[in-house]
């Protein structure tokens, strides 16, 4: 029996994975830790996106290294995109390493760290391989707090040119409506009140069969009544060109779906999204937002955007930053292009933008999306929203947070006593804004 940390990078289908591999591992007879220095094992969950994320999680097994080395019972080891692409050369490569398992195979984690008491074991999954039990920890129920989150698609099927996902996470599978309803529902019975359906490119959820993603939310509202918990459903990511008309309306129907949508257009530019292989013209983007506009009134947009792509010229540039001032994004989500090994980018176009350029061109989009932010913001002032509450700030314990279905951040002041609890739904009038938050009073 082991006391494991798992420490997790990347992006929620991460978290998710880190906590279906601590429940197999607790299952295994582990206990599973929350901080590094009581853990004698630790496990980082990586990310493979930019060469940063690779960065971060090396520098951090690096720092365990002494405590590998003086410690014989101490025990390293990584799984995650990272671990999936470069999991048997670092095992090569750094001694200290005990394990690294891909992002199909962390079911066998268990099997794994035993092999690690025998000796160093190299072994890692292929994406394509799902491994076995992966379906069966979806199945089971998981406790989450008030938010709970369902992987309805594994992998992706689109191939743009600077993305290291697909050939890390493998191609596209939707999972089968009802093991999506069943797990929603042991989420909610295990007290989570609002879910979150995740894939890479959601849109395409049940791709060449009778379901698509419309259908799956409305099926859910319909099997999980509100009685049972469940207050909202949410989904990311978005694909410009997947996302339509009937999903749009049906999240302006269905009573918990959360008008919220994250559609990455990563550039304004049609040169670049051609570029970068994305399936979709500037102007086809503009109609997706003027769509989700009219068919959801109420609803606010995400983006992503990748500056410094290569051949980005500053004309190209300036058609990003005039669809942020255009689109008026809730929220922005900006990266500095960083070549994938592997990649079509990668192999084929020269990384010529130049450091100093990149970050100069995301200091300006940054401050765009500020801009609007602010007025944003500061237009709701005096409004009234309803949030889901969940709990004390973790910056400031006199206040409580919570998120409009839009996803806006709202602060209030902390409730007396057993008034209210994370996981109510609360009517706030809200009295001053930052960019970020709005800050609100319980009416
Ligand atoms: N599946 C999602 C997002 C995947 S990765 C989608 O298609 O939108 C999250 C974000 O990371 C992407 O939207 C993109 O903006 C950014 N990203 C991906 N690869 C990158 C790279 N090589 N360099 C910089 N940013 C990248
Ligand atoms: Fe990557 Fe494109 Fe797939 Fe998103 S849709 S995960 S950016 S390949
Ligand atoms: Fe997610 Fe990073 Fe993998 S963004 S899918 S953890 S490469």
């Amino acid at each position: 029996m082991r006391k494991i940390c798992i420490v997790t990078f990347g992006c929620q289908m991460n978290k998710l994975d880190s906590e279906l591999a601590a429940e197999a591992l607790q299952d295994a007879g582990h206990v599973v830790v929350q901080d590094e220095a009581s853990a004698d094992t630790v496990i980082f969950n990586t990310c493979s996106v930019r060469d940063h994320a690779e960065q971060r999680a090396l520098s951090r097994l690096v720092q365990l290294r002494t405590r590998r080395e003086s410690d014989s019972g101490f025990r390293l080891g990584l799984m995650g995109c990272f671990a999936e692409r470069e999991g048997e050369a670092l095992i090569e490569r750094l001694p200290y390493l005990d394990f690294a398992v891909g992002t199909r195979q962390f079911m066998r984690l268990p099997e794994m760290l035993e092999q690690a008491e025998r000796g160093r074991s190299g072994r890692f999954g292929e994406a394509d391989d799902p491994g076995p039990g992966l379906d069966a920890a979806h199945a089971r129920s998981r406790h989450h707090g008030i938010h709970g989150f369902v992987s309805v698609m594994r992998g992706c099927g689109n191939r743009c040119a600077y993305c290291i996902v697909p050939s890390v996470r493998g191609g596209e599978v939707s999972r089968p409506v009802a093991d999506v309803v069943r797990e929603v529902a042991s989420l909610v019975d295990a007290g989570a009140r609002e879910v979150t359906l995740l894939g890479q490119n959601i849109d395409a959820y049940g791709k060449g069969s009778v379901w698509n993603l419309a259908r799956l939310l409305a099926r859910i509202e319909e099997k999980i009544p509100e009685s049972a918990g469940l207050r909202r459903i949410r989904f990311v990511t978005s694909h410009p060109r997947d996302i339509d008309r009937e999903l749009v309306e049906a999240v302006a129907t269905l009573p918990r779906a959360c008008g919220h949508f994250h559609m990455p257009a990563q550039s304004g530019s049609d040169k670049m999204l051609k570029a970068m292989r994305r399936g979709y013209s500037r102007a086809e983007y503009d109609d997706k937002l003027a769509m989700i506009h009219e068919a959801a009134p109420t609803a606010t947009i995400a983006s992503d955007f990748i500056v410094g792509f290569p051949g980005e010229t500053e004309e190209d540039f300036r058609a990003t930053l005039d669809l942020v001032l255009a689109a008026r994004f809730q929220n922005s989500y900006i990266f500095k292009y960083s070549p994938r090994p592997g990649t079509l980018a990668e192999r084929e176009m020269t990384d010529d933008v130049p450091k100093a350029e990149k970050r100069r061109r995301n200091l300006a989009l940054l401050e765009a999306q500020n801009a609007v932010n602010r007025e944003r913001s500061e237009s709701l002032v005096g409004t009234r929203r309803t949030i889901l509450v969940e709990g004390e700030s973790s910056r400031d314990p006199s206040r409580w947070t919570g998120r409009t279905a839009e996803n806006l951040i709202c602060v209030f002041p902390a409730p007396e006593d057993g008034a209210i609890k994370a996981g109510d739904l609360l009517d706030l009038a809200i009295c001053s804004a930052t960019p970020l938050t709005l800050f609100g009073r319980p009416v």
